[in-house]
């Protein structure tokens, strides 16, 4: 760290609020200015530039986007960090795309800010790596990524966060979903209470309906004392249904009854408590299936799906792979105390042709292996695990290993599994013999020989 102190302009047209931030700010050890609104923070502007400009959305005149348009005309690596009152969600998402690093909602927790502002500090004076060329950096409560399809789902949110009803997230294993509950929570009116999360499929059915409703000293063996259940510590707030489909049909029953008349009862107790939640639910099923299966009753579902929400595979997320791949990377870089700064072009170019069946979860586990191997400071292909390559190594190892009572054919087994890696190669370097045979760790002579010999047909690249 050099010895300058970082400066900070503070945009509010509410006086206590300008002075609080400044105050707090200049504790923290920064250099703070205060503009009393959008006109006066442009005159600023104009002149002095900052390492980063906190400044409300709701002003009159010229408005917090006003002020971030203007920063990243003067001075595009000044970090923008924007405050919104709830009731301007759709502008705070606007902000992202304009470029601002994060917005906090009003009324925000003074670490919540400490942290946002250190963050936005650190990533100015972190090394540029955008190979995009894109600079605004899209993301919503730690969801990242720009692609049209998410920005659907980022709409979504927004849209269902100021309403009170139900929610089913839909989508394969691994894509977002339980981030996508928690971001509807966070931006809802709900977020000072908690969300509950129960996995439905993890809870057996004895234990789910007093672990939901709680119950009343005596109501089984063991009740020793009245206990809580989560529709009781969730009031307020939300309860998250991880893998719904899971759900036992007594359960379902119960649930249903729940959602209909706002109550519950605890076990072995008389007494009908009212409770305000709003339900989110997620699953990787077809549940349209499972109620035609008869496996789901049909009236949950209607209850449970009143807004759908389907997060999609990352296959099919245009340009987000790169970002979340270098979030990934950096995260854990810095968790494993290593200096990799980036994935070779080489190696994005792989994971662009990987369907990512396991999705962005997967797409994660990728990279921390890659991290933990690589030992240059460049995530290059050899690091990189992939299941389905993974796999086909190892069945191979299982298959050469396993001599059976008959024995093999040693040369014909090799030649095998080398025209196996060879045709692979030649895919992931779309007919590039030259990367296919860095791949393979040979030479390119030797590459054209053993294809020869193999008799796969290549086109010579012109
Ligand atoms: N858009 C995203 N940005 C950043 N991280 C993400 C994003 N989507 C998912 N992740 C990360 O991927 C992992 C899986 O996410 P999550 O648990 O929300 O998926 P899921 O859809 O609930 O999966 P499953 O169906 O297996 O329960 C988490 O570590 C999460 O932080
Ligand atoms: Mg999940």
């Amino acid at each position: 760290m050099s010895g300058r102190r970082d400066s900070i302009l503070v945009v509010d047209d509410q006086e206590s609020m300008r002075e609080f931030l400044e105050i707090m700010l200049t504790k923290e050890g920064y250099q703070v200015l205060a503009a009393e609104d959008g006109e006066h923070a442009c005159r600023i502007l104009d002149k002095e530039t900052f390492d980063l400009v906190i400044t409300d959305i709701r002003m009159r005149n010229i408005n917090g986007i006003g002020v971030l348009k203007k920063v990243k005309d003067r001075s595009p690596e000044t970090m923008v960090i924007l405050i919104s009152a709830f009731s301007t969600p759709e502008t705070a998402v606007e902000a992202m795309k304009e470029g601002a690093f994060d917005y906090i909602p009003k009324p925000f927790k003074v670490n919540d800010l400490r942290r946002v502002v250190k963050d936005a500090l650190k990533s100015k004076t972190a090394p540029e790596q955008e190979d995009t060329g894109s600079t605004s950096r899209f993301h919503f409560d730690f969801l990242l990524g720009e692609s049209p399809q998410m920005k659907r789902v980022y709409d979504l949110i927004q849209r269902v966060s100021r309403t009170r009803s139900n929610v089913l997230i839909t989508g394969e294993s691994g894509t977002g979903k339980e981030l996508v509950a928690k971001a509807i929570h966070h931006v809802s009116e709900r977020r000072d209470k908690p969300i509950v999360v129960i996995n439905c499929a993890g809870m057996p059915e004895s234990l789910i309906e007093s672990e939901l409703f709680g119950y009343r000293k005596g109501a089984f063996t063991g009740a020793f004392a009245d206990k809580e259940g989560l529709f009781d510590v969730a009031h307020g707030g939300t309860v998250f249904l991880d893998e719904v489909g899971e759900l036992s049909p007594v359960i379902q029953i119960k649930l249903l009854r729940v959602i209909q008349e706002r109550a519950f009862t605890a076990v072995g107790g008389v007494e009908v408590k009212r409770v305000d939640v709003r339900f989110i639910s997620a699953t990787n099923k077809e549940l349209e299936q499972e109620v035609i299966r008869s496996n789901f009753r049909e009236d949950l579902y209607f209850r449970l799906n009143v807004i759908p929400i389907a997060v999609p595979p990352l296959r099919e997320r245009e340009g987000d792979l790169p970002l979340l791949a270098q979030h990934f990377l950096e995260k854990f870089s810095k968790e494993m105390g290593k200096d990799i700064r980036k994935i070779s072009t080489y190696a994005m170019d792989i994971l662009g042709r990987y369907p990512f069946p396991g999705n962005v979860r997967e797409l994660e586990n990728i990279v921390e292996r890659s991290v933990a191997l690589e030992t240059s400071n460049i995530v290059l292909p050899e690091s990189l695990t992939l299941s389905t390559l993974k796999g086909r190594i190892e069945e191979k190892r299982r298959r050469s290993s396993d001599l059976g009572p008959k024995g093999i054919q040693l040369d014909q087994v090799m030649a095998e599994v080398e025209r196996e890696y060879l045709i692979h190669a030649l895919e992931i370097a779309r007919g590039s013999k030259q990367r296919a045979a860095e791949l393979l760790g040979i030479t390119l002579r030797s590459l054209r020989y053993r294809l020869e010999k193999q008799g796969i047909a290549a086109e010579d690249e012109s």
